[in-house]
This record gives structure tokens, C-alpha cells and sequence, in this order.
């Protein structure tokens, strides 16, 4: 038995996952919804089950911005209504409705809200400028990891594993030195690591332009906003400035989750440059995401899984994690978490009591 926050935004593609014309099935918190585009181009999402004989209208096709049944052709719009019945004189049922839910376009992605729809305020999707499509080329990527979307926030916020899980890649040997710093704004978790002195790999040195040899000080800063999603700003300059993030260059790494169900995770990440860097900044884009979905594939997604396996079905405080000075943003994200779930559980009581 799981419960997830209901009133937030949650991740559910990318823009370019659901083209014009063709719906996309996707299930998020275990409900299975389907995704397609209106005849104005707006992204729409209504649970993917028609309401004659259950059929998934993922199967189906967009046709005039709404959504035709596979099995019988009852078409649905974005709200959910019934628009049209081919059958008899077309009359169409009063029951014949499917749930909608509010989604919403914005920094390449589409955001969904899977609770009340009242409070589906647009206003309150984090901003995810590095992923502005109007000013920025943004490379983007998605794997499914088979753990539970905690253990993806844990990974992110503590990126002390890049040493041990990614020596050959991302880590270098002074990432456990680090000096680190967990700053909390409302509901928002900020982590800045700082290496300094690092000798990067490389393969990661060259996509810096760093030249062979030299040292650089490093810093991984992310931002990280319920239910889990993550913006990381990589910056690196040569090593001794008294304020390297003064003087050195910084690409973003955007990391987003969504729980698929209590056990499996969307994960959505990406890079990007500026568009005035034109068909260069494109092509950097699309290489430097390609690089990290390989430790990404390769080494988180293993662990994550592993982990996963571990624990099973045990309640993560009640086994008493050990915790280490780079966890302090892992947890404080996980605390906001539970704060702001108990929060609408306690109003839904209460709503209840008063009902
Ligand atoms: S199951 Fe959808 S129209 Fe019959
Ligand atoms: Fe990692």
C-alpha cells in the first residue's frame, strides 16, 4: 500500500513524446492515463479506459483533436466528454465520460495533475528555465528504473556516489572531500557541492575544453522541489580561484521523476545550451546527454534496482538508515515530502469530518 502526493505537478513526458496525432499511454501512480494533443495542439490527458466496454483508448487514434475508441469508435475529447457515437442516431450516453486531468506545457515538458482539479494551479510548476525551448537547445532523454522514486531523489541529491559508482565516468577521487551545503527556501531544497582540486576523467575533462592535466575545482549545486524534481548546475573552472562559481562555466543537468507505480519510476533527464550557441549548442545538447544515460544506464539504474530488491516492502525509517554527512539534502527533501503529503491528508479529513 502506497500513497503519493496528489496536489502537485507531476512530470508525465516529454513535449515531444505526444506528437499531433498520435495519443501516448502512460501510467503514473499506478493509474493508467492516456496523453494526446486537442485540435489546437494542447496536450490533454484522460484515464486511459473508455467507459463502454473498458477498452484502452490508447489503442485508438486522434482524429480532429479528440480521441476514437479502438474498440467500437466513441470519441472523446479533452475534457473527457463524449463527442461523438458513429452508432444508431448517434445519441450519446450521459454516462459516456472519462476522467480528465489538468496538464500543462511548459519547460519541454508536460506536467500533469493527478489531484484535485480545482487546485490545479499552473502557477505552481517550478521554473525550469535551462529547459526554455524558446532560448535553450535541450537535449533530452527517459529510462524506467524499477525502484521507487525516493531512492532516485536520494541518488541525486547525494552525489558523493559519482566517486564509487562512476569512477570511470563522472567521479574523480576528491569527490568525498567535498565541501557541501543544504539551504531549505519553503519547500525548496538547495544542495551545493563544491570539489576542489579535482582531476576529471578524460572524457569529461574534453567536454569541458579542460586541457590535459590541468586541475579544476568543481561544483554540483542542485535544486530540488516536491515530488521529486531536480535541477543540477555542473560548473567547473580551473583549480584555486578564492570563488570558482565567480570565474568558471556551468551546463544544467535536469533530473525528473515520477512514480510509475509504488516500485518503478520514470525518469526523464536532460541538458541544454543556449540557442544562441546555434547548430553547435544543438549538437552539444544531444552528445552530452548521450554520455550520461550510459552510467546512468549502466550504473545507477543496476543499483537503484538492487536497492530496490533489498528493501522490499520495508518502510524505509523503520529500517533505520545509517545516515552520512551527504545525505543532510536527501533527507530534508524526503521530510518535505512527508510534511506536505500529511498536510493533504489531514485536509481531506478534515473535509471528511465537516462533509
Ligand atoms: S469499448 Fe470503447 S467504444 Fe466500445
Ligand atoms: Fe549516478
Amino acid at each position: 500500500m502506497s500513497s503519493y502526493l496528489r496536489n502537485v505537478w507531476y512530470v508525465a513526458a516529454w513535449d515531444h513524446e505526444v506528437p499531433i496525432d498520435r495519443p501516448l499511454p502512460r501510467t503514473i501512480l499506478g493509474e493508467r492515463v492516456v496523453l494526446f494533443r486537442d485540435a489546437e495542439g494542447n496536450p490533454r490527458a484522460l484515464l486511459d479506459r473508455c467507459p463502454h466496454r473498458f477498452a484502452p483508448l490508447s489503442l485508438g487514434k486522434v482524429v480532429d483533436g479528440c480521441i476514437q475508441c479502438p474498440y467500437h469508435g466513441l470519441q472523446f475529447g479533452g475534457d473527457g466528454a463524449c463527442t461523438r457515437n458513429p452508432h444508431g442516431n448517434g445519441a450519446i450516453p450521459k454516462a459516456a465520460q472519462v476522467r480528465s486531468y489538468p496538464v500543462v506545457e511548459r519547460w519541454s515538458v508536460l506536467w500533469i495533475w493527478m489531484g484535485d482539479p480545482d487546485r490545479a494551479d499552473p502557477g505552481l510548476i517550478p521554473p525550469f528555465r535551462s529547459m526554455d525551448p524558446e532560448s535553450r537547445w535541450v537535449g533530452k532523454d527517459y529510462l524506467l528504473a524499477r525502484a521507487e522514486y525516493q531512492l532516485e531523489t536520494d541518488n541525486i541529491l547525494d552525489l558523493s556516489h559519482i566517486e564509487f559508482l562512476h569512477p570511470g565516468s563522472l567521479g574523480s577521487d576528491a569527490v568525498k572531500q567535498a565541501e557541501s551545503d543544504v539551504q531549505q527556501d519553503g519547500n525548496t531544497v538547495y544542495s551545493r557541492r563544491l570539489t576542489r582540486e579535482e582531476q576529471l576523467m578524460t572524457s569529461l575533462a574534453q567536454r569541458y575544453g579542460i586541457p590535459e592535466g590541468q586541475l579544476v575545482d568543481r561544483w554540483l549545486d542542485t535544486r530540488w522541489n516536491a515530488p521529486a524534481v531536480m535541477e543540477l548546475w555542473v560548473g567547473v573552472a580551473p583549480a584555486g580561484a578564492p570563488d570558482p562559481r565567480a570565474v568558471g562555466k556551468q551546463v544544467p543537468f535536469i533530473h525528473l521523476f515520477t512514480p510509475e507505480t509504488a516500485t518503478t519510476t520514470h525518469y526523464w533527464f536532460a541538458t541544454s545550451y543556449p540557442k544562441r550557441m546555434g547548430d553547435e549548442g544543438r549538437r552539444r545538447a544531444e552528445s552530452d546527454v548521450q554520455y550520461l544515460r550510459e552510467p546512468f544506464e549502466r550504473e545507477d539504474l543496476p543499483m537503484l534496482e538492487a536497492q530496490q530488491r533489498a528493501i522490499g516492502d520495508s518502510d524505509f525509517w523503520a529500517m533505520k538508515p545509517i545516515l552520512l554527512p551527504g545525505d543532510a539534502a536527501a533527507v530534508r527533501a524526503r521530510r518535505v515530502l512527508t510534511a506536505l503529503m500529511k498536510a493533504e491528508q489531514d485536509s481531506k479529513a478534515e473535509k471528511a469530518s465537516a462533509a
